[in-house]
C-alpha cells in the first residue's frame, strides 16, 4: 500500500488533535484514501511533555529541520501559529516542494499573498480549511461547493470567545469584565485576550473569506475592525426590546465592483438564524445567486474539532498524490490570473441602519437639539425612545435610524457628544435588518 509521509509542525492543542486523529483513527482513514497516512516527524520545543498519545519510535523531534528537508516527507502540517518562525517554516517547506496544510489565520491574513504565490511557483498545495471557523467546512464549501455562484455575502459568527462572552452578558445582565473572566475561567479566552475581544481574529477569517469568494487578493488592512469591550447589559437589554439581539459579526458583500469586509457588534433580528447561535459555536450564512442562502453551524475552535478539519485537507493532499495531480483545486478558488485587486468599500461610504444611545439631561429642548444636529447630516429617525432610570442625572436617549451614511453618523455623533447636556461617549452599534427601510 502507498504511504503518504507527513511532518507535523507544532504539537499544542490543535497539532496534538491531529496526531490522535492520524494514529487512532488510521484504519478509518487507510479505508477512506486508500493508503497509509503515515506521521513520520512530530517536531516540537517541548516534547517531554505527555500528549495522551502512544507515538511510535522516533518520530518526535525538536528539530524542525528533520522534517522540513526530510526528501521522503510528502506534507507539513503547520500547527505552529502566529506569523512569525511559522512563516520562515512553511515557506522553506515550500520550497523544498512540500505541500502545506495550516490552520493559521493570522499568518494567512497578513502573508497570505505572498505564500500562495511561493506555494503556486513551487507546484504545491496550500490548504487551510482549519483557519476559519474550526470544524465547519467553511472554505470547501466556497471554494467547490458554490463553485458556480457568484457569492454575493457571508454573514458569520466567526469567533465563540466572542459569541460565549456576548450570550453571557444577555443571559446574566453581567458587564463586558465579568463575562470575559469567566470565559478566561472556563479555558476560551486567552490570558491575553485581545486577539479575540476586538476582532482582530474575526478580521483575519472575513480577509481570508473574501478573497476565496469574490477572487480578491487577501486585504486585511482594510477590514473595519470594531470588537465587543463597549458592549453593555443596557445596550443588549434595549437591543432585545426592539426585537434585536446583539452579535459580532464578520459581514462581507459584493456589490457594485466593490466589496464590503466588516467586523462590528451588530444589532439583528431575532428572526434571522445566526442570532440562536449562543455560546462558543461559530455560525455563518453565505449567500449566492444560485442557492440563495446557506448556513453552516458548528465547533469553531478545540482541540478534535479543528483537527477533524485540519485532517480533511491532509487526505485531499494525499488523493491529489495518489491520483499523480497537484493543485487540481486552486487553493483560493480562482485560477491565480483570475485574482484582481477589487477595493474594499471606505467604512465612510457604508450606509446602513443605526441605533443610537446617549447619556442627556432630561431637560426641555434636548432631545430637539440632538435630533437636529441628525437632521443636519441628513440622519433621519425611525424611532425614538426615552427609557429607564436616571443615573447621575442624565437618562439613556436612544433613537434608531433609517438608512444613513457612515461618514454623516461620525460627524453627527462628534457634534452631539461636544454637546454639554450629553454625558458619556454615544454609543453607536450598526443594524444588519432587510426588514427595514
Ligand atoms: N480564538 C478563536 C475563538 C478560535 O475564540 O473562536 C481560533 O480562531
Amino acid at each position: 500500500m502507498k504511504r503518504i509521509q507527513i511532518g507535523l509542525l507544532g504539537c499544542g492543542t490543535v497539532g496534538t488533535g491531529v496526531a490522535k486523529l492520524l494514529i487512532e483513527n488510521k484504519d478509518l482513514l487507510t479505508a477512506r484514501v486508500g493508503a497509509d497516512l503515515n506521521l513520520k516527524w512530530v517536531a516540537d520545543i517541548d516534547i517531554e511533555t505527555d500528549r495522551g498519545i502512544q507515538f511510535p519510535e522516533g518520530v518526535l523531534t525538536t528539530d524542525a529541520q528533520k522534517l522540513l528537508t526530510d526528501p521522503d516527507v510528502d506534507m507539513v502540517i503547520e500547527m505552529i501559529g502566529g506569523d512569525g518562525i511559522a512563516k520562515d517554516f512553511m515557506l522553506q517547506a515550500i520550497n523544498n516542494g512540500k505541500h502545506i496544510v495550516t490552520a493559521n489565520k493570522a499568518l494567512l491574513a497578513a502573508h497570505g499573498n505572498e505564500l500562495f504565490a511561493a506555494a503556486a511557483r513551487n507546484g504545491v498545495d496550500l490548504a487551510f480549511e482549519a483557519s476559519v471557523g474550526g470544524c465547519m467546512p467553511i472554505i470547501k464549501s466556497v471554494r467547490e461547493s458554490l463553485v458556480a455562484n457568484h457569492i454575493k455575502s457571508m454573514t458569520g459568527i466567526l469567533n465563540g470567545t466572542c459569541n460565549y462572552i456576548l450570550s453571557k452578558i444577555e443571559d446574566e445582565g453581567i458587564s463586558f469584565q465579568e463575562a470575559l473572566a469567566e470565559a478566561q475561567r472556563q479555558g476560551y479566552a486567552e490570558t491575553d485576550p485581545t486577539l479575540d475581544v476586538e476582532g482582530t481574529d474575526t478580521a483575519h477569517k472575513i480577509a481570508i473569506l473574501a478573497a476565496l469568494a469574490y477572487g480578491m487578493e487577501i486585504n486585511l488592512k482594510d477590514v473595519y475592525t470594531e470588537g465587543i469591550s463597549r458592549i453593555t447589559p443596557l445596550d443588549i437589554e434595549f437591543a432585545g426590546q426592539f426585537g434585536y439581539r446583539i452579535k459580532l459579526l464578520a459581514i462581507s458583500k459584493f456589490q457594485n465592483q466593490r466589496v464590503e469586509a466588516r467586523v462590528h457588534p451588530t444589532m439583528m433580528p431575532f428572526k434571522n438564524l445566526l442570532t440562536s447561535i449562543n455560546g462558543t459555536v461559530n455560525a455563518i450564512t453565505v449567500s449566492g445567486d444560485a442557492v440563495d442562502d446557506i448556513l453552516l453551524y458548528g465547533r469553531g475552535a478545540g482541540m478534535m474539532p479543528t483537527a477533524s478539519a485540519v485532517v480533511s485537507d491532509i487526505v485531499d493532499i494525499a488523493r491529489n498524490i495518489l491520483s499523480g495531480t497537484v493543485r487540481r483545486i486552486p487553493p483560493l478558488s480562482y485560477q491565480r490570473e483570475s485574482i484582481r485587486k477589487i477595493p474594499v468599500l471606505p467604512m465612510d461610504d457604508l450606509v446602513t441602519h443605526y441605533y443610537f444611545r446617549f447619556a442627556a439631561l432630561d431637560h426641555p429642548g434636548v432631545l430637539s437639539t440632538i435630533s437636529g444636529i441628525l437632521g443636519k447630516y441628513n440622519i433621519s429617525l425611525q424611532s425614538v425612545h426615552q427609557k429607564g432610570r436616571k443615573t447621575n442625572g442624565s437618562v439613556p436617549l436612544v433613537m434608531l435610524t433609517h438608512r444613513a451614511q457612515e461618514v454623516d453618523v461620525k460627524r453627527a455623533l462628534a457634534e452631539i457628544s461636544d454637546l454639554n447636556v450629553v454625558s458619556d461617549e454615544p454609543v453607536l452599534i450598526r443594524i444588519e435588518d432587510d426588514g427595514l427601510d
